[in-house]
């Protein structure tokens, strides 16, 4: 699907208001995955959403992402990310997995956290041969 103009003026308005950071993947100039850091509870705690488009996935991607937007919430002292996506979702299942084991089942989706200020383990430093561009977005950019 396709975003427009509109959607992604949309976008960057609720991104610059929530204060969110997102990390990207480009190549060639074109954002190929994201991962976001949005804060929560008076920046303590930050929710995390991530997304890779379809024929980059499975390669890494969402891993070096994930490890990267945990690093941003170490830098900005964040005590607890916050995670949430539907129980059959099971990309982000075993991508979370890697990361912690702190996930329960709350009706229809997965809730779970990961505590930034431990070290990420060993099975998530995968390194990427990938050209790897890190973009951070922020409310603070003017
Ligand atoms: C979830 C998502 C970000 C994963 O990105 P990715 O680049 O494919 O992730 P990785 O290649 O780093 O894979 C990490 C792990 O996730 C799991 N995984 C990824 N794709 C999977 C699939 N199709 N089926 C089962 N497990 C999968 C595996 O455990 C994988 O580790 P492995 O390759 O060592 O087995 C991607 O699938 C996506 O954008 N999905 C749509 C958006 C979404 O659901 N976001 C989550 C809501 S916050």
């Amino acid at each position: 699907m396709e975003a427009g103009d509109r959607f992604i003026r949309q976008y960057v308005n609720t991104t610059r208001a929530l204060s969110t950071s997102i990390v990207a993947h480009l190549e060639n100039g074109v954002v190929r995955g994201t991962a976001e850091l949005r804060p929560m509870a008076g920046h303590r705690v930050a929710e995390i959403a991530l997304s890779v488009e379809k024929p980059w996935r499975r390669r890494g991607l969402g891993t070096v992402l994930l490890r990267r937007i945990i690093g941003e919430a170490q830098d900005q002292r964040v005590r607890l990310i916050y995670f949430r996506f539907l129980a059959g979702n099971l990309a982000m299942k075993g991508l979370a997995a890697k990361f912690t084991t702190d996930m329960t089942l709350d009706d229809m989706d997965v809730v779970g956290q990961i505590d930034p200020r431990l070290d990420v383990p060993k099975t998530a430093n995968q390194p990427s041969s990938m050209g790897w561009v890190r973009q951070i977005y922020s409310a603070f950019w003017n």
